[in-house]
């Protein structure tokens, strides 16, 4: 496809009218969801892990590999050529989505794990010397903290970390105290996965961005929930995995501002990422493709543009309404059942619930509520700093996605009887 037929495509995708959002219609174009469990209909909790994939996704993956599957960038063929243009035009959906600049500043990754692991090691390796502060957040994603103490190990910065209050919000005065001269990057996540806690990103950005620190925003629960603009953020960097949006696994993307990546080193080296190589040296391609070394993700970037068009027919502000309502109903629905502790009570809050049943472990929570249909995650959700914040090692965590109604609240909550039953509390 054309550059040109792209842009008339976003455009008229801009002008044109919202389909109207109808969670019962919506629930009818995800295949599993007709599916039972233990003999009971699915009920599924836990989007904040992954989402489940609309039958346009399950397509756009299937049309990728029966009708225009081959490597792309390499051919002179037609499929190559056709393969090619699809992949690049997914490139140009998430610019569109996430309203960046340019599509070269859209990074094709596996997920948000490798995006933020790719620049410690190449922004981070270049610009941060031994001494220098990396800002956290005791909200953080394991996959937003190992990274950075890899790179402490390697070169020896200093990782601080901005705590939170006990509804888990970011304490803003004590995340200002935290940012000194050597701080060099504040990395936070724009919601927690943990907790559900919406981060206050534009203050944070605001803060930073007057001292001159970089900042690095982990959205990956963000955004299948909120509108994201990241120049309207002014982040550096935004990272999203395609899997929570709706789209396929092993698919990602790493926003970064042109020319913090004109400047990075490459990740990895290969095919793809160069412009002439020979065994005295090699001259690297120019951003995304010098991040995107070997054979990419082919079919799942093509299914994650997919995702995005598809969740794109709504007006983001319904999903978020419905999805909020949700919330609201499940936190009164739960804080009226015996034996609850709600863990994150956050002003600014998403659609994940992550609570306690008395004294009953969570795994035999979830274990139990599975019998009924209820799909939820229990454990520390790779979040281990956040769960020790409560005194915590896990919690059961209920997560809502633009397909749960509260027929699936419902479900859950006769789950947890079901579980004060078989514990006979
Ligand atoms: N980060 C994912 C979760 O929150 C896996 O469950």
């Amino acid at each position: 496809m054309s550059s040109k037929v792209v842009m008339d495509t976003l455009q008229a995708s801009h002008a044109r009218q919202y389909c109207k959002f109808v969670p019962e219609k919506v629930r009818k174009d995800f295949p599993i969801l007709k599916s039972t469990i233990k003999g009971k209909p699915l009920v599924f909790l836990d989007t904040a892990a992954s989402a489940q994939k609309p039958a346009r996704v399950i397509e756009a993956v299937r049309h990728c590999y029966e009708e225009e599957y081959s490597n792309i960038h390499r051919g002179v063929y037609y499929l190559s050529q056709r393969a090619t243009e699809n992949f690049e035009y997914a490139r140009e959906r998430v610019r569109a989505f996430i309203r960046a600049k340019k599509s070269s500043e859209i990074v094709f990754v596996r997920g948000a794990t490798e995006a933020i692991n790719l620049v410690a090691q190449t922004y981070g390796r270049e610009q941060l010397e031994r001494g220098d502060e990396v800002v956290l957040s005791q909200l953080e994603h394991h996959s937003n903290i190992v990274p950075w103490q890899l790179l402490r190990d390697q070169i020896g910065i200093v990782i601080k970390v901005a705590p939170i209050n006990a509804a888990g919000e970011l304490e803003l005065d004590e995340f200002s105290d935290a940012l000194g001269p050597r701080t060099k990057l504040v990395s936070i996540t724009h919601m927690s996965n943990a907790l559900g806690t919406i981060t206050p990103v534009t203050e944070v950005i605001a803060m930073a961005r007057a001292r001159g620190i970089k900042v690095l925003v982990d959205g990956c629960q963000a955004v299948p929930h909120l509108p994201v603009d990241v120049q309207d953020l002014d982040c550096d960097f935004y990272v999203f995995s395609g899997h929570k949006l709706y789209g396929p696994s092993g698919i990602g993307v790493l926003y970064g501002k042109q020319e913090h990546l004109n400047m990075m080193p490459p990740y990895q080296g290969g095919g793809e990422m160069i412009t002439s190589v020979s065994f005295d040296q090699t001259k690297f391609a120019a951003p995304p493709h010098k991040f995107e070394a070997g054979t990419p993700n082919i079919s799942g970037a093509i299914g994650l543009g997919a995702a995005i068009d598809y969740v794109s027919q709504f007006d983001f502000r319904r999903i978020n309404d419905h999805e909020q309502d949700l919330l609201d109903y499940a936190t009164k629905s739960l804080s009226d059942t015996r034996g609850i502790r709600l863990v994150g009570t956050a002003a600014d809050k998403g659609a994940i619930l992550s609570f306690c049943l008395d004294d009953i472990h969570p795994h035999d929570v979830g274990t139990i509520v599975d019998n009924e249909g209820v799909s939820v995650r229990a454990g520390h959700h790779c979040a281990q700093p956040t769960m020790d914040r409560f005194g915590l090692s896990a919690t059961v965590r209920a997560s809502f996605g633009m397909y749960n109604t509260r027929d699936d609240v419902d479900a859950l909550i006769s789950g947890i009887h079901r579980t004060l039953e078989v514990f006979d509390t």
